[in-house]
């Protein structure tokens, strides 16, 4: 391949999902050179960080032209709500991730779940409202728990599983009276609860043509055995099994399926990666959430799970050209342990320096997320999800006793982690 055919890259956001799909690139053959931006302290050691309103389609499409980029991978949903495939696709920059239009999929849960209904894919019966009032007759007329969402971005936040009617009632005058989420809460959707098991499923899509990853499942509890409140993720493995094979027929033909089919008929050519958060209950798999991005933590255990380079999958995508039958998946499990800073998911601490291990043993990487380089060189902690240390085994098993065997070695002031990562999986192999 001739040197100018590879790509100049540019990746948005700032997160371990973007440390990941940051390291994915430096291995990638595809690729000459990658920039990101923000970026955190952990990227800055691997490449370039740039500023940018990552929201500011033109910000965004001015830096592109400035750095001489070819292509772009997206993180987070917000630039892609905002429009920035949109703007960079009209200037003819190829860039990975769906337009506006698709990415209402997760910028309006009203809107998703209409989609939901129009095209028969089996989810939580549930009813939108604008106004207060009708709001609060309905959820008095409705069993608990019940599920309460603010209906905008809310940074995976703006939902709340009511166990009492004035748990309901309160959730509701918060979001649609006192506004907690702001303007995202002006439209709240109300929901049946759906008992069961979560899974993540991340299809890599390119109109009807997907290939989902293998399988995985979050952590959202901060604490152990899955209490205490509720947080980004605090680790997450794939590919996991509560995806049966007959769940996975079920997925693709019942859910996956008619979504594809559903978003091109409302003229939607989605490319990008579509994450469906599935709930496996007694009567099938249904879907809890869709999100127009890769999950953070999952996208840093389903990068290493692909053998095919993920830029060459991504860059396929843009230009509409991908056939999942193309791609090798390799076998075994990967594991995240996510180490948060003091405080987190409430008031956290930052600031504190980072120590880590000189050397890492084979199949074990480490990801940033909250972190920042100080122009001394040192790292320190800046955000919440601070780093995660990735490790990959034959079983998961395997992957969990490297990846906590690294964990120790990481310090910082008013570190935590769960030490239960997998436990769900682990029980499923008989191995605790
Ligand atoms: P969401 O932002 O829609 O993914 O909701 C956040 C979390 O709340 C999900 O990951 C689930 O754990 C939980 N959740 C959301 N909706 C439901 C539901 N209808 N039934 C049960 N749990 C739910
Ligand atoms: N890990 C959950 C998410 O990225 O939404």
């Amino acid at each position: 391949m001739a040197p100018q055919d590879r790509l100049d890259v540019l990746i948005l956001g700032s997160g371990g999902r973007e440390h990941a799909l940051l390291k994915a690139c430096l291995r990638s053959p595809r690729v000459a050179k990658v920039r990101v931006a923000p970026g955190n302290g952990g990227m800055a050691l691997e490449a370039e960080c740039l500023e940018v309103d990552a929201a500011n389609p033109a910000a965004v499409l001015e830096l592109v032209r400035r750095t001489g980029s070819t292509f772009v991978i997206v993180g987070p949903e917000v630039p892609l709500a905002a429009g920035v495939v949109d703007a960079l696709e009209s200037a003819g920059i190829p860039a990975y991730g769906p337009l506006a239009a698709g990415a209402r999929l997760e910028s309006s849960k009203a809107f998703s779940k209409d989609f939901m209904v129009r095209h028969r894919v089996p989810t939580a019966a549930s009813a939108t409202f604008n106004q207060l009032a009708p709001a609060l007759a309905y959820v008095r007329a409705q069993p608990v728990p019940v599920v309460i969402k603010a209906s905008g971005l809310a940074a995976g936040k703006g939902v709340v599983i009511a166990t009492t009617l004035a748990e309901a009632e309160a959730a509701l005058h918060d979001m649609m009276e006192t506004k907690v989420f702001g303007p995202s809460g002006d439209e709240v959707v109300i929901e049946e609860f759906m008992q069961g098991e979560e899974a993540s499923i991340m299809l890599m899509v390119c109109g009807e043509e997907y290939l989902m990853l293998p399988p995985s499942q979050d952590h959202k509890r901060v604490g152990e055995g899955d209490t205490g409140l509720n947080t980004g993720g605090m680790g997450a493995y794939a590919p996991t099994t509560v995806v049966t094979a007959d769940v996975e027929r079920r997925l693709r033909e019942e859910i996956i399926v008619p979504t594809l089919r559903g978003l091109k008929a409302d003229g939607i050519d989605y490319r990008g990666t579509l994450y469906v958060g599935i709930m496996v209950t007694a009567t099938g798999p249904r879907v809890v959430e869709f999100n127009v991005r890769f999950g953070d933590p999952e996208c840093q255990v389903l990068m290493p799970s692909l053998e095919t380079d993920p830029v060459e999958i991504m860059e396929a995508i843009a230009h509409g050209r991908f056939r999942a039958s193309s791609v090798k998946l390799r076998p075994g499990s990967t594991i995240i342990i996510v180490l948060a800073a003091g405080g987190y998911p409430g008031e956290i601490r930052k600031g504190d320096v980072i120590t880590l291990p000189a050397e890492l043993p084979v199949g074990v990487d480490i990801v940033h997320g909250g972190t920042k380089r100080l122009p001394d060189g040192r790292v320190v902690t800046s955000g919440g999800r601070v780093l995660g240390v990735v490790a990959h085994g034959a079983t998961l098993q395997d992957a969990a006793r490297r990846a906590y065997a690294v964990v120790p070695q990481v310090r910082f002031e008013g570190a935590h982690h769960r030490r239960d990562i997998g436990y769900r999986q682990l029980k499923r192999d008989g191995a605790l």
